[in-house]
C-alpha cells in the first residue's frame, strides 16, 4: 500500500455496504446483523453511504446519534467501517431549497428531485452542502476507533449541462487553449461546415439538438466532465485530508455491462491519481448465454488488471459485488454453487485486498429489494449465499499473508481512456464493430491463457519495466508518446500495434503524411488503406512465419484488413486473397536492440495466440508455472518479492487436471498440506499454494 496504510487491519477486508438507516425502527434486526456478520466471517462494513436524509433531516438540524450507536457497537464486535459521505443521493428538502444543485440534461431540461448521482458537480451550493455535512462527519468520527476509510461519495457519472457548467466549460476551455480563440478554432478544426467560433460566449455543451459533430468539441467535453467530476471529490475531500490525513480515502469504480469492461465515461487514470486506493465494483453476469465462463473471467480480469495498474500495481480494493444476482441486468442470475467463492479468489489473484458486497442485507422495500445480500429477506444464516459469502471469509482468513503483496507483470497491454473516447468517435469504419476494448482484451487473453499477469495501462505509463508492451488500435496518439515508444523499443522492449494506429493526434485531427504517422519510422510501414468487411466477409492471413518457424495453417481475417507498404519493416505474414493478396499482414522493424510488430487485419483469436507464443518464448517471459493449462484454466501470481503465491483457478464446468512443474514443492494453503505432482480441480474449483 501507500503511504496511507488501512493496514491497521490485518488480512482482507471482508464485508460490504451496511445500511442499518433503513431499520432504524427495528432495533432487533439490527442487533441480529451484528450476530450474523461474525458468523459470516465479516470484518468491514461501509456506512452512510446514501444516508444524507438520516443525518441532516432538515438544513442545519444534524442527528447523528443513531450512526454513533451504530459505529460503536460496529467497534465492540470487532468490525472495521469505511464511513461513506453521502453526496451520491441527497434529501429532498436540498433539491427543494435550492434547485441549482438539480443535474441539467444533455437537452437542456432540468431534472426533478429523484433517484441519485443526478447532481450538478459546479453547482457553489452543493459543493458547500457536501463540504459541511462532511466535515461534521470528520469531525465527529476522527478518532473513532472503527474509521478506517472514507468512500467519498458513490460512483460518481453522468454530467450536467446547466449554465453553471456552461460557465466552468468555458472558463476550462479558456485555460487550455491560453485564452486564445483562434488556437480552439484550430485544434476544434471547426472552418468544417462554418462553424468558427467569434467569441467564446458562443460554445455550448455538445448537445443532441445542437452542436455534436465536432469531434474535438466532444472530446475536450468528455476531459472537461472527468475534470469537473475530479474537481468536485476535491472539493469533497477537503475535510477529510485536514481533519483526518491518516484515515486513507477512495471512491467506488465501476465496471460495464452487457459487455464487461472499465467503465468508459470518466478517465480513470486521472482519478485514480487523486485516491489513495483504487478500488471499483465488480459485476459480472456469470453464467449467461452469450459467452463461456472462461471468456467472462478473462474479461473480468482484465479489468482487474486495469484498476490495479492505476497505481502502479498497488492492491486494489473490490468495494462491492454481489454475493448472488443483482437486480439490473437483462437476466439477474444467481451465482451458482462455487462461483462465488471462484470470482472472489480471482478478484485476489489480480491483486484485491478485500471482498466487499453489494449488500449485507436485503431492504424491505423500494427499488433494490430484490438485489442479492448476504442476508436475505428470511432474516437467517441458513442460505446457500450465507454459506458461501462464510467460505470466502473463512479463506480469506487463511490467506490473509496474501494481503498487501502485488502483481509484477513482464508485460502490459496499452487501454486508454482518450483513445477510447476518440475511436467512439470516428465516423468511420464498421460502426457497431470498432471495439476497441474487446480487441484489447483479445490481445490480453493470449496471456491471460498461458497464465502469464499482465499490466494493463494507458499511454502516458512507464514503459520501461516491461518487455513486451502490445498497444491495439493506438488511434490516438499523444504528444511524446511515439518517443516514448521508440525509447522503450531502441531499448530492446517489443512493441506491438495493430491496424487503425497513428491516426490522430490529442484533439481527434488527422496526422499528415501517411498513417501511422508518428509511429510510421518506429513500425517501419505506411497504411495505404483500409478495407472493411462485411459480417459475412472473411479474408486470411497466411504465411506466416516467426522466429524461423513456418506456420502452416493460415488465419480467419474479419471487419478490418488494411493495406499497407513495409518500408524498413520484414513482412512476417500476408493476405490470401482480395485486391491486396500477397500484400503484407503482419510485419516486423528491427529498431536499436528491439522490435516493432504491426498486424494489419483483425484476426481471429488463434492468430493471437499462435503469434503471441512465439513471442513469449522469444523474450523469455515467464508463465506463473511452466506446465501446459488446459482450456478454461488460468494461474496467476502475488509477490512481496520474497514469497510467491499461486493461485490455480477452473473456469469451466467440469473437473481438470494439471501436473505441477516437476521438483517444485509448494503448500497448499487451504489446506495446509504439502502438495506437488497431480492435482485435480474440480469445475469451479481453485488452489492457492504458497511456492
Ligand atoms: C452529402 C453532403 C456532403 C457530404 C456527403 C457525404 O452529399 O452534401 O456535404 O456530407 O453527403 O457523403
Ligand atoms: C452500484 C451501487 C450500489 C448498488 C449496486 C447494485 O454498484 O453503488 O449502491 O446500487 O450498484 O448492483
Amino acid at each position: 500500500m501507500g503511504e496511507k496504510n488501512f493496514r491497521k487491519v490485518e488480512g482482507f477486508l471482508h464485508g460490504g455496504d451496511y445500511n442499518p438507516d433503513q431499520w432504524l425502527h427495528t432495533p432487533e434486526i439490527i442487533q441480529e446483523d451484528y450476530r450474523l456478520m461474525k458468523l459470516a466471517n465479516c470484518n468491514t462494513f461501509s456506512l452512510s453511504i446514501f444516508a444524507w436524509s438520516a443525518l441532516e433531516p432538515e438544513e442545519g438540524k444534524y442527528q447523528f446519534e443513531w450512526l454513533d450507536q451504530i459505529m460503536d457497537d460496529l467497534a465492540k464486535h470487532g468490525m472495521n467501517v469505511i464511513l461513506a459521505t453521502p453526496s451520491g443521493a441527497r434529501p429532498a428538502w436540498l433539491s427543494q431549497k435550492y434547485p441549482e444543485v438539480l443535474r441539467v440534461e444533455k437537452n437542456r431540461q432540468r431534472n426533478l428531485h429523484g433517484k441519485r448521482h443526478n447532481h450538478c458537480f459546479t453547482s457553489p451550493i452543493y459543493r458547500e452542502k457536501t463540504q459541511n455535512i462532511n466535515r461534521m462527519l470528520a469531525e465527529r468520527y476522527k478518532n473513532h476507533p472503527a474509521l478506517i476509510m472514507w468512500h467519498v461519495s458513490n460512483e460518481y457519472s453522468g454530467e450536467c449541462h446547466c449554465e453553471l457548467c456552461q460557465a466552468a466549460f468555458r472558463n476550462w476551455l479558456k485555460k487550455k487553449y491560453d485564452h486564445d480563440l483562434n488556437a480552439l478554432n484550430q485544434a476544434w478544426w471547426t472552418s468544417f461546415w462554418s462553424h468558427t467560433f467569434t467569441d467564446w460566449s458562443q460554445i455550448e455543451s455538445p448537445a443532441p439538438h445542437g452542436e455534436d459533430s465536432v469531434h474535438g468539441h466532444n472530446l475536450d467535453w468528455k476531459r472537461f466532465v472527468t475534470d469537473q467530476t475530479i474537481d468536485f471529490y476535491l472539493n469533497e475531500i477537503k475535510p477529510l485530508r485536514e481533519i483526518t490525513p491518516d484515515i486513507p480515502i477512495t471512491t467506488n469504480f465501476m465496471g460495464s455491462y452487457p459487455h464487461m469492461g472499465p467503465f468508459k465515461e470518466l478517465n480513470y487514470d486521472k482519478f485514480g491519481k487523486e485516491v489513495d486506493i483504487v478500488s471499483w465494483d465488480s459485476y459480472p453476469a456469470w453464467h449467461n448465454d452469450y459467452q463461456t465462463t472462461s471468456d467472462l473471467a478473462a474479461d473480468v480480469a482484465f479489468v482487474h488488471d486495469i484498476y490495479r495498474s492505476l497505481k502502479d500495481g498497488q492492491p486494489f480494493l473490490i468495494m462491492e459485488n454481489t454475493p448472488s444476482m443483482v437486480n439490473w441486468q437483462d437476466v439477474n442470475k444467481p451465482k451458482k454453487p462455487g462461483m462465488h467463492q471462484l470470482s472472489s479468489v480471482q478478484s485476489i489473484a489480480h491483486g484485491s485486498d478485500s471482498i466487499l458486497y453489494f449488500q449485507w442485507r436485503k431492504s424491505r422495500g423500494s427499488f433494490e429489494k430484490f438485489h442479492g445480500a448476504v442476508v436475505d429477506h428470511c432474516g437467517h444464516e441458513n442460505t446457500r449465499v450465507f454459506r458461501e459469502v462464510a467460505e470466502v471469509g473463512r479463506i480469506l482468513n487463511k490467506i490473509s499473508a496474501i494481503a498487501g503483496t502485488t502483481v509484477k507483470p513482464e508485460v502490459a497491454v496499452i487501454y486508454d481512456w482518450e483513445n477510447q473516447w476518440a475511436i467512439d468517435e470516428a465516423q468511420s469504419l464498421k460502426k457497431n464493430a470498432k471495439k476497441y476494448v474487446e480487441t484489447c482484451q483479445s490481445h490480453y487473453k493470449s496471456f491471460w491463457k498461458k497464465g502469464i499477469p499482465v499490466d494493463v495501462i494507458s499511454m502516458d505509463k512507464d514503459f520501461s519495466k516491461y518487455k513486451i508492451v502490445i498497444a491495439p488500435m493506438l488511434y490516438m496518439v499523444r504528444p511524446g508518446v511515439a518517443e516514448r515508444l521508440e525509447k522503450f523499443v531502441s531499448e530492446g522492449g517489443t512493441l506491438v500495434t495493430t491496424y487503425w494506429s497513428g491516426v490522430v493526434d490529442e484533439n481527434d485531427l488527422c496526422f499528415l503524411g501517411g498513417f501511422p504517422g508518428p509511429l510510421r519510422k518506429l513500425l517501419g510501414i505506411w497504411v495505404e488503406e483500409m478495407d472493411v468487411l462485411y459480417d459475412s466477409e472473411r479474408n486470411e492471413v497466411y504465411d506466416l512465419n516467426l522466429n524461423g518457424r513456418q506456420m502452416s495453417h493460415s488465419y480467419q481475417t474479419y471487419d478490418f484488413c488494411e493495406v499497407i507498404h513495409p518500408e524498413t519493416a520484414e513482412v512476417l505474414a500476408k493476405y490470401k486473397s482480395d485486391y491486396y493478396a500477397d500484400m503484407p499482414a503482419l510485419t516486423v522493424n528491427r529498431f536499436g536492440k528491439g522490435k516493432a510488430y504491426y498486424i494489419a487485419s483483425r484476426n481471429e483469436q488463434k492468430f493471437q495466440d499462435d503469434f503471441y507464443n512465439q513471442l513469449i518464448m522469444e523474450q523469455n517471459v515467464s508463465p506463473v508455472l511452466s506446465v501446459d493449462l488446459p482450456d478454461g484454466i488460468n494461474v496467476q501470481k502475488r509477490t512481496d518479492g520474497t514469497d510467491e503465491y499461486i493461485f490455480i483457478m477452473n473456469f469451466s464446468e467440469k473437473t481438470q487436471k494439471l501436473t505441477l512443474p516437476d521438483g517444485e514443492k509448494y503448500v497448499d494453503l487451504l489446506s495446509g498440506n504439502d502438495i506437488s505432482g497431480k492435482i485435480s480441480l474440480q469445475k469451479y474449483g481453485f488452489f492457492i499454494l504458497k511456492k
